[in-house]
């Protein structure tokens, strides 16, 4: 829990950077996926849903609009703020709590019919046992029965499948290096970003540990879920070596 902040966390506390990534997680991005979410989910109305790491509330705001009894959580303020400041347009009743996925508070203990983890980063802890410990608390928080939804952004066999990569984003106004490279032995992700911005040049480093479906698997098992499925997508299609991402889907 001490260890020093992960490079990914500097980056979301990056004012230069975050220009960059939120219309990703804009509230009305994406809604062919949120419509599959919710098919996947089957989450009635007047369910309790923990929606972990929830950003600016794309998953969260929808939820609660469609009658689900959501809890947003996230550890950035700034995040948190845009999300309420959505979450208010629409006139959609969310409970926010500030706080980090490895210690959720002590009495949420089965509370939760759902909890959801989309576009995550499992994986960002350096040390290994936090990874596992966010897992572990997911089950803690969970109903018995209770459904976890897991989509984390990288997978360790996609990567060594299609080496080491350089893409480039030319917005116009503004240029984007992405690099991307595993370390075969730790087995960690790194991107490192640079991009020009007003004559000044920029670099920030994303990091990961990248797990393989197995892996991920084993440590749902070891948090206490007796079932989980591996998906490529949302849609719920078979996942496979090269599927850029994994959703789970797991059942305590
Ligand atoms: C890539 S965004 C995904 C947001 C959202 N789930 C979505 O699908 O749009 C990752 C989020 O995780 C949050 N986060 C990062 N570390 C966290 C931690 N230790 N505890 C709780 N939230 C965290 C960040 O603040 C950010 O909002």
């Amino acid at each position: 829990m001490d260890a020093p902040a992960p490079s990914w966390q500097r980056l979301y506390a990056d004012e230069e950077f975050s220009w960059i990534w939120p219309p990703a997680y804009e509230p009305n991005s994406n809604p062919r996926e949120l419509e599959q979410i919710l098919s996947l989910l089957r989450a009635q109305k007047g369910a309790r849903v923990l929606d972990l790491a929830c950003g600016l509330g794309w998953l969260t705001i929808p939820m609660a609009l469609r009658g689900i009894q959501v809890t947003g959580y996230d550890l950035s303020a700034a995040m948190l703020a845009g999300a309420q400041e959505s979450a208010g347009q629409a006139d959609a009743h969310i409970e926010w709590v500030r706080g980090d996925m490895r210690s959720l508070p002590e009495n949420w203990t089965e509370t939760f019919d759902f909890v959801t983890l989309t576009l995550s980063e499992f994986g960002c802890f350096q040390d290994e046992a936090d990874n596992q410990q966010v897992l572990a608390e997911v089950a803690r928080v969970l109903k018995s029965g209770g459904r976890f939804l897991l989509d984390i952004v990288v997978n360790r066999d996609e990567l060594i499948l299609n080496g080491d990569r350089h893409d480039c984003l030319d917005g116009g106004e503004f240029f984007i290096s992405d690099r991307g490279s595993l370390d075969i032995l730790s087995g960690i992700y790194t991107r490192v970003f640079r991009w020009d911005q007003q004559g000044r040049r920029h670099e920030t480093t994303w990091q990961i540990r990248a797990y393989t479906p197995p892996e991920v698997k084993r440590m749902l098992d070891q948090a206490g879920f007796q079932e989980s499925a591996g998906y490529r997508n949302y849609a719920g299609d078979s996942l496979t070596r090269d599927s850029a991402g994994m959703v789970f889907l797991a059942q305590k």
